[in-house]
């Protein structure tokens, strides 16, 4: 087994190899003159099992780039199987053609993973569980909701409530109130356009509780910016907020600074970008869980046990 990374989160691969007491192959990744990128393996890696990890966050077309470029070298390398372990899969909110002449970039990035030689995907919190049926290879699909949990029960909460901020995240609010063994509500949402999204409604008691927020990500923050001020509006007595990548555009900071939301739990599957800019964010590391995860694909035993909480 080997394991590399591309320049997408160096840290987060340094953390994995880190947990499996490996060190990361080597990859020289240059640029041309113009700026096409440039790959080269520096370990033999033919007839091996190897692991590309490499989130598709920020700058998400030149990480994907660069991810795609790996894996076609892997393939031409002769490595026998190659894992694309891709923490935050990016691109996948447009996964269905819900307007005329629109794509379905979720589905493009999956032809494209298999088109260089992806063999599996090793991914997280997708943003909608559908999209592991865009890949016709084995896809293994972890939640971080065993680690958040863990943090949000050290916490030792009063009277807490999960809360989906829409509809879509039903599922993932609902597994969280489960572990949490805390009351569930869900928030009534419509997004008006990119970055602007409208609530109407709670569905469910919060008022008097604590309530935790719960989602695959934060982008510009607008979905927990609304969604938090009509909890407050409905009596609820805290608001935090978790979600598993922290995309945090640069507007985010700005709209979310005068959100009445007292903490953002979140994970290591992407950077922080500038450090969560005088938020309070608490960042926990899914390192060990992707590394686990990994050891237990090459040694072909069951993922399901990862998905407990303590
Ligand atoms: C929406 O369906 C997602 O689950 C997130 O709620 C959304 O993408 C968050 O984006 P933003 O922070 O821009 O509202």
């Amino acid at each position: 087994m080997k394991i590399f990374t591309g320049n997408a989160h160096r840290k987060l691969a340094e953390d994995i190899a880190k947990s499996l007491e490996i060190p990361l192959g080597e990859i020289q990744i240059t640029r041309f003159p113009d700026g096409e990128i440039s790959v080269k393996i520096m370990d033999n890696i033919r007839g091996m099992d190897v692991f590309i990890i490499q989130p598709t966050c920020f700058p998400p077309n030149e990480n994907l780039m660069e991810l795609l470029i790996i894996i076609d070298a892997m393939r031409r390398a002769s490595a026998a199987r190659i894992t694309a372990v891709i923490p935050y899969y990016g691109y996948a909110r447009q996964d269905r053609k819900d307007r005329p002449r629109v794509p379905i970039t979720a589905k493009l990035i999956a032809n494209l993973l298999v088109a260089a030689g992806t063999n599996r995907l090793l991914t997280m919190d997708l943003h909608a569980q559908q999209i592991q049926g865009f890949f016709d290879i084995p896809v293994d699909h972890l939640n971080a909701a065993p680690v958040i949990v863990k943090h949000l029960k050290d916490m030792k909460l009063e009277n807490p409530v999960v809360v989906s901020p829409d509809p879509g995240g039903m599922k993932m609010a609902y597994s969280y109130s489960r572990m949490l063994n805390a009351e569930l509500a869900i928030v009534a949402k419509q997004r008006k356009s990119a970055s602007e999204v409208e609530t109407f409604n709670v569905v469910g008691n919060v008022e008097g509780h604590t309530a935790i927020l719960v989602d695959d990500l934060i982008s510009t923050g607008g979905t927990l910016c609304s969604a938090a001020a009509l909890l407050k509006r409905n009596g609820a007595t805290r608001v935090l907020a978790a979600a598993t990548h922290p995309v945090f555009v640069p507007e985010a900071f700005a709209r979310l600074s005068g959100a009445p939301i007292e903490e953002y739990v979140v994970t290591d599957s992407i950077p922080l970008n500038a450090e969560g800019k005088g938020l309070h964010v608490t960042v926990l590391s899914v390192a060990e869980l992707l590394g686990d995860a990994i050891c237990r694909i090459h040694n072909n035993q069951s993922v399901s046990s990862l998905f407990k909480v303590e």
